[in-house]
C-alpha cells in the first residue's frame, strides 16, 4: 500500500495582511510589504523542500492600481529591488520565475526587470515560482477571449474547436497545472479576482495569520489540511 501523503503539485497564495501587520506595529503600510518579501523567501524554500513544483504568489492585482500613488510606487520599487537582491539565491536553489498578468501597464524599468528575472532563472528545475503581477482573472479571460476571437476572425481557428483545453491554453497559466491548493492569509475568505478559472477544483485554506507572520510551520499546516481533504471532483468514491 502506498502510504505517501499527497503533496499538492501547485500551491497558489493570496498574500494578504501586510497593511494590517504594519498598522499593528505602528508602522507605514510599506513596511508591511517589505516584511512580506521575507515571507515569500521563506515560503518558497519551505515549498521546495516539501516537493511542491509550482508556487504562485498573488503580488499585485489589476485593482491594486487604485491604492494611493505613494504605496503603488513603493511596491514597484520593492519589486525591482527584490528582483536584484533575490536572483542569485533563486538560481542557486533551482527556482525558475515566471510572471503572469499583463505587463504593458508597468514602467519600462519594471518590465525590464521582469524579463531579466525570467531569463536569469530559466534553467531552474526544482520549483517554479510564479508571480501574479497586474493580474486579475477577469482581465486574463478578457485577453484570452480577444486572442481566440482574433484567430477565428483570421480563419486559423474553427469555432467548434473551442473547448476547455483551448481556453486554458490561452490563459497566462498555460504552462502549468491548475492549483491544487489556494491559501489566503489574514482571515479574508474571498478570491479577489485570482485564478477563477484555474481554481475550479482547488482546495481552499484561510489561516488567520497575517502574511508577514506566515511561517514555515503555517505552510506545513496548510499542506496537512490539504492532505486530510477528500477531493472527489464531482464523482463518488
Ligand atoms: C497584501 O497586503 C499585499 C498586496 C495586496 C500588495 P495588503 O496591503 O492588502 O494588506 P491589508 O489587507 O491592507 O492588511
Ligand atoms: C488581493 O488582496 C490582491 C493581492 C494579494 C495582490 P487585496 O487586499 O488587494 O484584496 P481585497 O481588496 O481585500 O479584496
Ligand atoms: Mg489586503
Amino acid at each position: 500500500m502506498n502510504t505517501a501523503k499527497p503533496i499538492p503539485q501547485h500551491v497558489a497564495i493570496i498574500m494578504d495582511g501586510n497593511g494590517r501587520w504594519a498598522k499593528r506595529q505602528g508602522k507605514e503600510r510599506t513596511e508591511g510589504h517589505i516584511a512580506g518579501v521575507e515571507t515569500i523567501r521563506r515560503t518558497l524554500r519551505a515549498a521546495a523542500k516539501q516537493g511542491v513544483k509550482y508556487l504562485t504568489f498573488y503580488a499585485f492585482s489589476t485593482e491594486n492600481w487604485g491604492r494611493p500613488e505613494a504605496e503603488v510606487n513603493a511596491l514597484m520599487e520593492l519589486l525591482c529591488k527584490s528582483i536584484i537582491c533575490e536572483t542569485p539565491a533563486l538560481k542557486e536553489q533551482g527556482a525558475r520565475v515566471r510572471i503572469i498578468g499583463e505587463r504593458s501597464r508597468f514602467s519600462e524599468k519594471v518590465q525590464h526587470y521582469l524579463t531579466q528575472i525570467e531569463q536569469d532563472t530559466a534553467e531552474g528545475e526544482r520549483i517554479t515560482m510564479v508571480l501574479a503581477l497586474n493580474y486579475s482573472s477577469r482581465d486574463e479571460l478578457r485577453r484570452a477571449m480577444q486572442s481566440i476571437a482574433n484567430k477565428v476572425k483570421e480563419g486559423t481557428l474553427a469555432v467548434e474547436s473551442i473547448d476547455e483545453k483551448l481556453i486554458s491554453d490561452h490563459l497566462d497559466t498555460a504552462f502549468m497545472p491548475d492549483p491544487d491548493l489556494v491559501i489566503r492569509t489574514s482571515g479574508e475568505q474571498r478570491l479577489s479576482n485570482f485564478l477563477m478559472w484555474q481554481a475550479s477544483y482547488a482546495e481552499f485554506y484561510f489561516p488567520e495569520v497575517l502574511w508577514p507572520d506566515f511561517s514555515e510551520e503555517d505552510f506545513a499546516e496548510a499542506l496537512e489540511v490539504y492532505t486530510a481533504r477528500d477531493r472527489r471532483f464531482g464523482k463518488v468514491k
